[in-house]
């Protein structure tokens, strides 16, 4: 390896010209490339002996910076003549069409339920889907045993435990872990994905979901909770909705009731969706029970508040008229692209 090798090189490149992007890029590759000249010479470097290397060492240096440097500049004086010149592409065709998916309708229904109430003053929390029978039942004043808790079927994760893991069977849950980390007043809505032993049919499947919803204060009554549902109803199903609501029970608010709408498609006349009622049925609400209120630290003396809990896929199904469960969980595309006009993406 000598002097001359590296001058000759660095006058190659100081007397490069390219009129192409193309050519460019072949000079690149001749001097720089993994097979270049001066690659070449980097190699043999290494094995040339340590005076060598004190002289030469920095020339070769030089040189790959100036080949660099060269390079670069052409490609910049190719680059703006090009664009002087107009590339000759027409800039103005349209570009090629992607397929836009759509949103699936329960992602729809849990974001206009959570849009209403976030302007109701209501934050969203969420829990976990794997969670502790403590948060699922005992602290929502569901005794050990007691037959309550039949009328959910839970799927364990672990059992014969005290406080056995089990996938939640319902967001009320999340109650529980917004009381316990959460300064009063607390009003937030949680919703999540919850879990049944059921066989699948059209109205029932094993895994959906539900919106749950909490407020708690000093002085909550349940003329609050009844102006929430009634408000909530107006905005999600329109303007002449009216409610009913039915003494109900659930352990963990007292008294409970279960809310229906007036049925939007015959209002009121009775049809076959609303079985000739002129109702629907669209969730499950009460005062909290000061029991769920000690369970979590709250003084059920001072606090008062409501909670409603409400199946997605339900709510979905009464507001597009959707006959059977399973096709939102079957992600048939004829399905879902009934809902691309249902909202904006
Ligand atoms: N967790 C109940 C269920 O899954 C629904 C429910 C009813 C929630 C009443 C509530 C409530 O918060 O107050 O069936």
């Amino acid at each position: 390896m000598k002097h001359e090798d590296i001058e000759k090189l660095l006058a190659e490149i100081q007397a490069l010209e390219c009129k192409t992007a193309k050519e460019v890029e072949e000079a690149r590759i001749r001097f720089l490339g993994k097979k270049g000249s001066i690659t070449a010479l980097f190699e043999e470097f290494r094995t040339v002996d340590k005076e060598v290397k004190r002289e030469l060492g920095r020339p070769l240096n030089e040189l790959k910076q100036a080949a660099t440097a060269r390079i670069e500049e052409l490609k910049e004086k190719i680059g703006e003549s090009l664009a002087s010149q107009g590339s000759g592409e027409d800039l103005s065709m349209p570009g090629e069409q992607l397929p836009l998916g759509s949103r699936h309708p329960v992602s729809i229904v849990r974001q206009q339920i959570v849009d209403i109430f976030r302007k109701f003053g209501y934050d969203v929390a969420e829990g976990p889907e794997v969670e502790d029978d403590y948060h699922v039942f005992e602290a929502l004043n569901f005794p050990p045993n007691h037959p309550a808790r039949d009328m959910q079927d839970t799927f364990f994760v672990s059992a014969g435990h005290p406080n056995p893991l089990l996938l939640r069977t319902h967001t009320s849950s999340v109650q529980v872990r917004s009381m316990e980390k959460m300064d009063l007043p607390i009003r937030v809505i949680c919703p999540g994905r919850v879990f049944r032993n059921e066989a699948i049919s059209a109205r029932a499947h094993c895994i959906f979901h539900q919106v749950e919803g909490l407020y708690i204060d000093e002085g909550v009554t349940f003329a609050d909770l009844k102006q929430a549902i009634l408000l909530f109803a107006r905005e999600m199903f329109g303007p002449q909705t009216e409610i009913r609501m039915r003494p109900s029970y659930f352990p963990f608010t007292e008294p409970s009731a279960e809310v229906d709408v007036s049925c939007n498609i015959c209002h009121g006349k009775g049809c076959n969706i609303c079985k000739g009622t002129g109702w629907l049925e669209i969730l499950g609400c009460g005062m909290v029970d000061p029991n769920v209120l000690k369970a979590s630290g709250i003084d059920p003396e001072k606090y008062s508040g409501f909670a409603f809990g409400m199946g997605l896929e339900r709510i979905a199904m009464l507001k597009w008229r959707v006959n059977d469960l399973r096709h939102y969980f079957e992600n048939d595309l004829r399905f879902l692209k009934e809902f691309e006009s249902s909202v904006e993406i």
